[in-house]
């Protein structure tokens, strides 16, 4: 089944979603974050942009996203969030909650977990990946651009190329030899991180607390944070309220670290 702005709409309507939703549907874009960021301002307080393939996807810390047709989820929804807003850093945990929380709703979450910040994991490989961006929309508010890759359709085996992720990856049809309905997924996490952010605007992330600590990927393992300036090497002990990871380090110093990519460090710490 195709995108269809159609479907997604009358997906929401049975949702009971009743915001009005500003929607762009393509066959191919270069990076639907990269739309969303350039897109004027809409009248809707919520934009969305989804597409069949990107020809520039884009990752966290500059990385390409691979993105074959017709398979995967590639979208972006843009909020306008009051520029007074702290904790913006841990918006991007509360976003995988959010997607992890309408995997669970249609059964389909069994084993998936959270790296923080955001990455969702199915037996050791990565299944979505969330890249947020800000841009200003006026002096006091900013348009913030969530941008999930959700792996559907795809069978990572039959993805063996160069431009395929060298690192291990998932899909939600190796979780359940299912092909899944995109345009339902879709309406479904758009409705749960709308519900997920008017949560966070209000209350930051210690509602999430308890619902992050059940699905804490990095929790107790031996983990490695590649930072631009230092690495730093220790057991993962959790997050703060603030969406922090804890980190023990080897001189037994609580480290609370805010950014950096975090990988599991597989030799003994002595
Ligand atoms: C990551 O590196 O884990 C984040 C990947 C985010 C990919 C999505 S796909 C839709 C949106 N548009 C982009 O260019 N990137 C994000």
């Amino acid at each position: 089944m195709h995108l269809d702005e159609h479907l997604i709409r009358s997906h929401l309507h049975t949702l009971d979603f009743s915001e009005l939703v500003d929607c762009h549907v393509f066959p191919s874009i270069d990076s639907t974050n990269r739309y969303l960021k350039e897109l004027p301002n809409s009248q809707a307080p919520i934009v969305l942009c989804c597409a069949e393939t990107q020809t520039q996807g884009r990752g966290r810390l500059q990385r390409v996203w691979y993105s074959p047709a017709t398979e995967n989820i590639y979208c972006s929804i843009r909020w306008n969030f009051p520029k007074n807003t702290t904790a913006l850093s841990a918006l991007s945990l509360v976003v995988s909650l959010a997607v992890l929380q309408s995997l669970q709703t249609l059964n389909i979450a069994s084993g998936i977990s959270i790296k923080w910040p955001n990455d969702l994991i199915w037996q050791d490989k990565k299944l979505c990946g969330i890249l947020i961006e800000t841009t200003q929309s006026d002096p006091q508010h900013l348009n913030i651009v969530v941008g999930i890759g959700l792996n559907v359709n795809s069978d990572p085996n039959a993805h063996i190329t160069d431009q395929a992720p060298n690192k291990p990856w998932c899909s939600l049809y190796q979780i359940t030899q299912q092909h899944l309905d995109r345009n339902w997924l879709i309406a479904h996490i758009l409705m749960t991180t709308h519900r997920y952010l008017n949560i966070f605007k209000k209350e930051e992330f210690t509602p999430f607390l308890e619902l992050w600590n059940k699905s804490d990927y990095l929790f107790g393992k031996q983990v490695q944070i590649d930072q631009t300036q230092e690495v730093i090497r220790g057991i993962a002990q959790g997050i703060t309220a603030q969406g922090e990871l804890v980190v023990l380090d080897e001189d037994q110093k609580q480290r609370r670290i805010t950014c950096g990519e975090a990988s599991i460090f597989c030799h003994p710490l002595l």
